[in-house]
């Protein structure tokens, strides 16, 4: 049984644990789904204002669906469409504030009102993306962006082959 509980005060530290529970999920185990699965599990149970915590994959230069907790969501995502096609075509996190705000964004759940976008690049390849949705307008900030990059150094190896 895995019962991580991570309740601290400020977001560094927050991160930090975050990292070690993931870290400690996915050591030596090589397959790429579970892995995700579980890091989405564990972002779910931990993160609180959110509705939305999951992958999409890197499929042949398309994002595809991956491990989720959520509503059910849109499967496919071309690089460029939406907050998770961008992150992806550039590479760079995408931390946005009001996502009706955002030219593009696909609305997988009416409920989300910002939304915060890592790419995944392992050894210079996009992997794929962690995508976080939350009810709450500007539910992301600078400290979430550290913490999901770092969230994902962790991940990429383990997810990237
Ligand atoms: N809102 C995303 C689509 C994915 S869902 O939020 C799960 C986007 O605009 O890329």
């Amino acid at each position: 049984m895995y019962d991580f509980k991570i309740d601290t005060i400020d977001k560094p530290s927050f991160y930090r644990e975050l990292g070690d529970a993931a870290d400690a999920l996915t050591a030596g185990e090589p397959d790429p789904i579970a892995n995700m699965a579980n890091v989405a599990a564990l972002l779910w149970e931990s993160l609180p204002d959110i509705n939305w915590a999951g992958f999409y994959r890197n499929v042949g230069g398309e994002l595809v669906l991956g491990p989720f907790q959520g509503r059910p969501a849109c499967i496919r995502i071309p690089f460029g469409k939406g907050v998770c096609g961008v992150a992806a075509a550039t590479h760079e996190p995408q931390c946005v504030e009001d996502v009706h705000a955002f030219p593009g964004h696909i609305a997988c759940d009416a409920a989300s009102a910002s939304e915060l976008v890592m790419p995944i690049v392992h050894r210079g390849r996009l992997i794929g993306v962690l995508d976080l949705d939350s009810p709450v307008k500007g539910r992301f900030d600078a400290e979430d962006v550290t913490g999901c990059a770092e969230l994902m150094a962790v991940l990429g190896p383990r997810i990237g082959g």
